[in-house]
């Protein structure tokens, strides 16, 4: 019990995630995925341990994506990170005994599952990580309204409320680029000041970008031909995935600015990136003139990017989350092509 209640503590940001799921399930998007502003505090958290199944029961039914997953830094780590000396000197700097159970990595190095009161680390960063953890929605998301329809036979209805349930019990699906932009984002500007300032952790993949970032290596784009091939997305989807991207940059990085205290290297760094993004953002808002994107720039005019303001700047992150979950389900990539020069070409795909 002890230990258990060691890793809770440890892992207290997941844990509350719990409480919040269980008020918010059962609400009714307006789009899909939609303003809800009930669901708005969520979003800082990683996966609640209790909701993963993991990646074994996806299998079955997703191989191909479980082999291209297996050959990216994202399934390595868990075999890579405990002997890696980089990693071996933030944990001495921490004071921290193991990676995988009693530290402050496995919020984004590894996926961890509840086993009877006990957190392991079961794989390293899983389809859950970024889709949100199954248990609520795994056996939701393929049923097109009995045994014996298929795909082509499913009602349009039926598939809007298919994907409505998936999305209502957890799962960032992609049909709303905005709830998978903010997986990548939570985890890729490391919002931990001890960690960075102490540890000497990265604050951050600074040259992260969702486009380039997700089109590479990770891409697994197999569903949509039937498992035939695996092609990156269409333009359409790029520019969306582009835009999307640059509001969840903000977004977060206003999330690890609001918990700077210090004036060192970890606020230092998100305040700089919270800023870059805004002006990332309007430069693209200049060609595009979307109404919602002029109301993210003028929340973020409406902050100071500054230590010590962890509620406002809380709030504006809270506020740019639901803009940004808004813009992916209101806004199409066809009235985006002002944007083309901006968005990064292959040659440029991790
Ligand atoms: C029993 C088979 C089955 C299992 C198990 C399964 N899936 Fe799926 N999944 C499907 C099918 C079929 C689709 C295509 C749904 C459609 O037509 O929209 C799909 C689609 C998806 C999509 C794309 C979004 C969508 O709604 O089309 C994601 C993401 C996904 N699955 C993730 C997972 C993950 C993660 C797991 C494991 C936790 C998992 N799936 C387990 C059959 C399955
Ligand atoms: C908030 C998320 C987050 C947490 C918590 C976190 N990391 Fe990371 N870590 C990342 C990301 C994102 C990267 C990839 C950075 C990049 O290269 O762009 C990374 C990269 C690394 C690397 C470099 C890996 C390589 O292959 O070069 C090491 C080492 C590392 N982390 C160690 C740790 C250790 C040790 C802990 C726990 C004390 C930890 N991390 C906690 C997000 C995190
Ligand atoms: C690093 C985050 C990440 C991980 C890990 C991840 N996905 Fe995805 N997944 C995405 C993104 C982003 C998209 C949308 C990509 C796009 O539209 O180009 C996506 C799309 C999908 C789709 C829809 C593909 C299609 O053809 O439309 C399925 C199915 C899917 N993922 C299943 C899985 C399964 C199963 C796993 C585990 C093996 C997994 N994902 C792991 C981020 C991830
Ligand atoms: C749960 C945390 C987490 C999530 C969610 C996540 N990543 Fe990562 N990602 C990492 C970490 C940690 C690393 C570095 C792993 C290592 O090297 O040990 C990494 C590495 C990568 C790399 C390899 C970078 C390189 O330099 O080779 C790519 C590409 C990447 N992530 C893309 C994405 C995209 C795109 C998304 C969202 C769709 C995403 N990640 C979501 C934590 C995460």
């Amino acid at each position: 019990m002890a230990r258990y209640t060691r890793k809770l503590r440890s892992l207290g940001v997941v844990v509350s995630a719990v409480i919040i799921v269980v008020v918010c399930s059962g609400f009714a998007f307006n789009e899909l995925g939609a303003e809800d502003p009930r669901n708005s505090s969520a979003l800082e958290l990683n996966v609640d341990p209790h909701k993963v199944v993991g990646y074994e029961t996806c299998s079955k039914c997703h191989a191909s994506e479980i082999e291209t997953w297996k050959k990216t830094p994202h399934y390595e780590t868990f075999l890579t990170l405990h002997r890696n000396p980089e990693a071996k000197n933030i944990a001495d700097k921490l004071g921290l005994k193991s990676f995988k159970s009693d530290s402050r990595c496995i919020q984004c190095h590894y996926t961890m599952q509840d086993q009877g009161g006990h957190l392991e680390a079961i794989s390293g960063i899983s389809c859950e990580s970024c889709h949100g953890g199954a248990k609520d929605w795994v056996n939701v998301h393929y049923d097109y309204g009995g045994a014996n329809i298929t795909r082509e036979q499913e009602t349009p209805e039926h598939r809007i409320q298919r994907l409505r349930n998936a999305i209502g019990g957890g799962m960032r699906n992609p049909i709303n680029v905005y709830l998978l932009a903010q997986s990548c984002y939570r985890c890729h500007t490391v919002p931990d000041e001890e960690l960075v300032n102490v540890g000497g952790h990265k604050a951050g993949s600074l040259d992260f970008e969702i486009v380039a970032w997700s089109q590479g290596l990770v891409r697994h784009n197999f569903v949509r031909s039937n498992g035939q091939t695996n092609d990156p997305s269409a333009p359409d989807r790029l520019r969306q995935m582009f835009v999307a991207g640059l509001i969840a940059d903000l977004e977060f990085s206003l999330r690890s600015t609001s918990k700077a205290t210090q004036k060192a290297e970890f606020g230092i760094t998100s305040a700089k990136r919270a800023k870059r993004a805004a002006d990332r953002l309007r430069s693209a808002q200049e060609k595009l003139q979307q109404p919602v994107l002029q109301e993210v720039l003028a929340i973020f005019d409406g902050v100071k990017l500054k230590i010590n303001n962890q509620q406002s700047l809380e709030e504006a992150a809270n506020k740019i989350n639901k803009l940004g979950i808004k813009f992916a389900a209101t806004v199409a990539g066809k009235d985006l092509t002002a944007i083309d020069a901006y968005i990064p070409k292959q040659d440029r795909w991790k």
